[in-house]
């Protein structure tokens, strides 16, 4: 579906972004697990979700979808049912990575992941690494990417560095460690996303972080109380970064998590001189049981360059192709460091960030692990391609928003992802 967005003079108004996609996800698969029912308020209503929600189906979970909840009767830890053919992802990633750490512990039974084109690109062997140490045998297309069988077996807890910061990957081990003999480590180069140590921790579950290390112990069953989902600041962002763009801009982005492991965004627009008001969490060590939530309030305004620590790129990593489009608004050079994961995600980020807002007008230039990006006042506008990306979908609607002759994008249907209303959110605002 290919959709042509105007420039606009102004957006006036307020949003409530949609469920968070990352904690649902962890909701749902968690859910699966547990002993007893749990509640999910809020769950994201959108592809990526539905996915997850259909693969514990098919592995013995009953879930009941209600207007304003999700109830997910699990299988408990040890018992998720046997699967006959592939149990498909979709384009989540989050699930394919996160979903094994749970198999790889049913023993003596096997499961194949498979999903779309996207996905059969990602690799899985950042997975496989830990989950084989811990025990588990792992066949993937190859050597690393999907479809890939797991066999499930008896588990034993590791300490597990991780190459590269990651959250998926960070969960899949602690989800595995549940159920683990022993103490399950991973050992963080940079803090990621915690939401999973969030509900593990909330369920009962001893949880230590400390000097970049998260444990976990062996349980013998999970019990969840009901979980609320806050709004998606991944999906805030593109309608934060629009009331920054669009000069004489007012929002009020409301109810969005503002967990201190996912506001890197924030705190970059922050220093490119963007004002946008809340409450936000700051960083600490231990974990917290609670996801935070605040209402963002966001004003237009002149930016100026700014560069991006690799230490920062984890917490904004699904927000950096909005820090190019930014970039070319800024006075100076926006430049995104030690940011090569974005190549590997639902399309090569680098790649396509720099080909489609080239094509729009832009002087950026990719690195092998991020991107720089010259600050010319604005876009000229023209055609964006979306590439099946759903975050690139959105960028593209934004940068015809604030372009001066609009912006037509190919495949805007992506959005359906993470968030299917976004185009009519936006429309709420002009
Ligand atoms: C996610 C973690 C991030 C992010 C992805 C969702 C998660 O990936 O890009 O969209 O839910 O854990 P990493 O594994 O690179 O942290």
């Amino acid at each position: 579906m290919s959709v042509f967005v105007a420039p606009v003079t102004r957006l006036r108004g307020t949003i409530q972004p949609p469920p968070d996609k990352s904690i649902s996800h962890r909701a749902a698969i968690l859910g699966a697990m547990a002993v007893e029912p749990v509640t999910i308020r809020n769950y994201l209503d959108a592809a990526d979700t539905t996915s997850t929600l259909n693969a514990v189906r098919r592995l013995g979970a009953l879930v009941e979808e209600h207007p304003e909840h999700v109830v997910v009767r699990g299988t408990g830890l040890r018992e998720a049912a046997p699967v006959a053919g592939p149990i498909q992802v979709g384009n989540a990633g989050t699930l394919m990575r996160l979903l094994p750490g749970w198999l790889a512990g049913q023993e003596g039974r096997s499961y194949v992941l498979d999903g779309d084109a996207s996905i059969r690109r990602r690799p899985v062997d950042r997975i496989a690494d830990p989950l084989r140490r811990m025990g588990a045998a792992i066949e993937a297309t190859d050597g690393r990417l999907p479809p890939f069988t797991l066999h499930g077996r008896r588990l034993h807890a590791t300490e597990y560095v991780l190459p590269v910061a990651s959250a998926q990957v960070k969960s899949c081990v602690l989800v595995a460690g549940l159920i683990a003999d022993g103490t399950t480590v991973v050992v963080e180069p940079a803090p990621s996303r915690d939401h999973t140590e969030r509900l593990l921790c909330s369920a009962g579950v001893r949880v230590e972080r400390a000097g970049g290390r998260v444990s976990v112990t062996n349980q013998d069953e999970l019990v969840l109380d009901p979980i609320e989902v806050p709004g998606d600041l991944s999906s805030a962002a593109f309608i934060i970064a629009a009331g920054i763009l669009v000069r004489g801009s007012r929002l009020l982005v409301t109810s969005t998590s503002v967990n201190w492991t996912r506001t890197g965004f924030l705190r970059i627009v922050e220093r490119m001189g963007a004002i946008v008001l809340g409450d936000l969490e700051e960083p600490a060590e231990a974990v917290c049981p609670r996801e935070p939530v605040s209402d963002l309030d966001v004003t237009a305004g002149p930016l100026r360059g700014t560069v991006v620590s690799p230490a920062e790129v984890p917490l904004a990593i699904d927000e950096l192709p909005l820090v190019a489009l930014l970039g070319c608004w800024a006075e100076g050079t926006t430049v995104v460091q030690g940011a090569h994961e974005l190549r590997l995600k639902e399309s090569d980020r680098i790649a396509r960030v720099v080909e489609g807002l080239r094509g729009l007008g832009a002087r950026i230039e990719a690195t092998a692990d991020g991107f720089a990006v010259e600050g010319t006042g604005g876009l000229r506008g023209g055609r964006f391609t979306a590439h099946g990306d759903h975050r690139l979908a959105m960028l593209g609607a934004v940068a015809g928003l604030a372009s001066r002759d609009g912006v037509e994008v190919v495949g805007m249907d992506a959005a359906a992802v993470s968030y299917p209303r976004f185009l009519d959110d936006l429309a709420t605002l002009v």
